[in-house]
């Protein structure tokens, strides 16, 4: 039998969901390019706390902060410690563990394509490794602005950081997005793979790091009951929902170079599809996982000219209500052009074409401003086949819905018939729901934390694999195109609604209704 010891040791075999956060990575330095930016403030330095809290880091691991703000360590530090004391899991930081994370943070201010910061940085972190008795392990973690990606990975080859030998690891995590359109991807992962090889590269999606998502793959292949009913027998559709209640805040320079579909439907949503449709991996490691993940992907057809009508819808919201409040329409957004042709939400209905899924249509839908945060994946079940409740008041019954809660209110809830008690036979649909919050007792772990832990132990069965990127970027790309070309039906539908009429007019082509959230 395989222990837990050696498992942990075997970074590609590891798959087990919730014992591998008790295992502590080889000490390592981790280098965050944009160390003064938002993603890091937010999300990255109050993850690495947390991991330290939790005992996750060894006492040798360092942290080089990397941007071009001029900041002394010590400014850093204060930096760091407000991300955490702001955006952390803990208001109030634990005295000494935070004084032994704060000794580990280092800071070097930098022009991202000066090739003298780089030695610099390797002086500091041979320095660094002599004074803290580290083993050489690299991390670099870019969370730049895209344009620096590649030339980050470029400069660190220049100055021979990417190079592994048998003892150490040299790795780089990109974070999104990875290209702006298939070319330019396959540019960006060209001169990537140049100086880092696959192995060594860890493309993020967060949405892999969520525990509902990866609950997913637990509640399809840890139990027995699901599997078999999973496919187009017994499956009449599927909806993926990401809802978000939020407008572009201070991103519109960004959003508006980018939109709904490659921000969120090209990256977060084909992920959670083909961890939906995937058939059951014969492992759970990182190779078993991505080939059969990658080959739902290969089964959507391409949208074109002559189908997009019935795949694929786009919307702005104009101004409208958030609970109450008004807010502006996205035109009038800080960084936004007030002629944009940008889309803020996207509906699409796909196929995967394959002998489990063909027929059952998966139905997608994003949009800012939205009425509510709700990100789920909804499985519609076939009706019953047949109602033997002759003579009663019972003409039809509504079908089984799995829905699989991502985000907020963590769960999964089935909805079936259930019989009215009475001297009649009366059926009213009721729900049978699990909730992680009072399951479990405790907050589900923040995405950021798993995905650092996983790259640090060198598992990237949570990464995208660069064939699963660039098979999202084939399906979007001629949807880009043909949309680039026609401008978009500017606001059509007010904030605070479930986007444009064109989003329902597409589902009930088929019969069918969005869920109402
Ligand atoms: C990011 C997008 O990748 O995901 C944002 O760039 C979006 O626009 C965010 O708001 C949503 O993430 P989450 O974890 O809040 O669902």
């Amino acid at each position: 039998m395989t222990s837990a010891a050696t498992v942990a040791n075997d970074p590609q075999t590891a798959f087990d969901l919730g014992a591998r956060l008790s295992r502590t990575p080889a000490p390592a330095s981790i280098v965050i390019f944009g160390a003064s930016g938002d993603l890091s403030h937010r999300k990255l330095m109050p993850a690495l706390y947390n991991l330290a809290l939790q005992q996750l880091l060894p006492s040798e691991m360092n942290i080089i902060g990397m941007s071009r703000s001029a900041w002394s360590d010590d400014q850093f530090r204060e930096e760091v410690r407000q991300a955490v004391a702001t955006h952390g899991a803990h208001d109030v930081l634990d005295a000494d563990i935070w004084d032994a994370f704060a000794r580990r943070l280092h800071y070097l201010s930098a022009s991202f394509d000066n090739p003298g910061a780089y030695n610099d940085l390797r002086g500091a972190l041979a320095h660094l490794n002599r004074s803290t008795g580290g083993l050489g392990n690299r991390l670099f973690y870019l969370a730049t602005a895209p344009e620096f990606f590649p030339v980050i990975a470029e400069q660190l080859g220049g100055a021979g950081l990417a190079s592994e030998d048998d003892d150490t690891f040299s790795r780089i995590v990109i974070e999104k997005p990875f290209g702006e359109n298939l070319a330019s991807a396959r540019t960006l992962n060209e001169r990537v793979g140049a100086v880092f090889g696959e192995r060594q590269t860890y493309r993020i999606d967060h949405y892999l790091g969520k525990e509902t998502v990866q609950n997913l793959l637990v509640l399809r292949f840890g139990n027995a009951i699901f599997e078999p009913i999973w496919n187009r027998r017994y499956v009449d559709h599927v909806q993926i929902t990401v809802a978000e209640d939020l407008g572009v805040e201070n991103r519109g320079g960004y959003y508006d170079q980018s939109g709904a579909l490659r921000d969120i439907v090209q990256n977060h949503i084909f992920q959670v599809l083909s961890l939906v449709a995937m058939e059951p991996p014969a492992r759970f490691d990182s190779r078993s996982v991505h080939d059969e993940k990658v080959k739902v992907l290969r089964a959507i057809p391409e949208i074109t000219a002559d189908n997009i009508h019935e795949s694929a819808v786009r919307g702005q919201y104009r101004a409208g209500f958030i609970a109450g409040q008004p807010v502006v329409g996205y035109r009038a957004e800080h960084g936004v052009a007030p002629d944009s042709n940008t889309e803020t939400f996207v509906a699409m209905r796909l196929t995967v074409d394959n002998w489990r899924w063909a027929g059952t249509p998966f139905y997608l839908r994003t949009g800012k401003r939205m009425p509510r945060r709700a990100t789920e994946v909804a499985i519609q079940f076939k009706p019953a086949p047949h109602l033997p409740f002759a003579h009663t008041v019972v003409e039809s019954t509504e079908p089984n819905l799995l829905i699989l809660r991502i985000q907020p209110d963590e769960g999964t809830s089935l909805r079936f018939s259930a019989k009215v008690p009475g001297p009649q036979v009366d059926i009213r649909n009721v729900s049978m729901d699990f909730q992680y919050g009072s399951s479990f007792l405790k907050p589900t772990a923040e995405a950021y934390e798993r995905l650092l832990l996983d790259a640090l132990l060198g598992d990237s069965t949570l990464f995208a694999r660069w064939d699963e990127v660039e098979r999202g970027w084939e399906i979007v790309d001629e949807l880009l195109h043909l949309w680039d070309s026609t401008p978009i039906a500017a606001s059509n539908y007010a904030a605070g609604t479930w986007g444009p009429t064109e989003a329902d007019a597409l589902i009930r082509r088929d019969g069918r209704e969005w869920r109402r959230l």
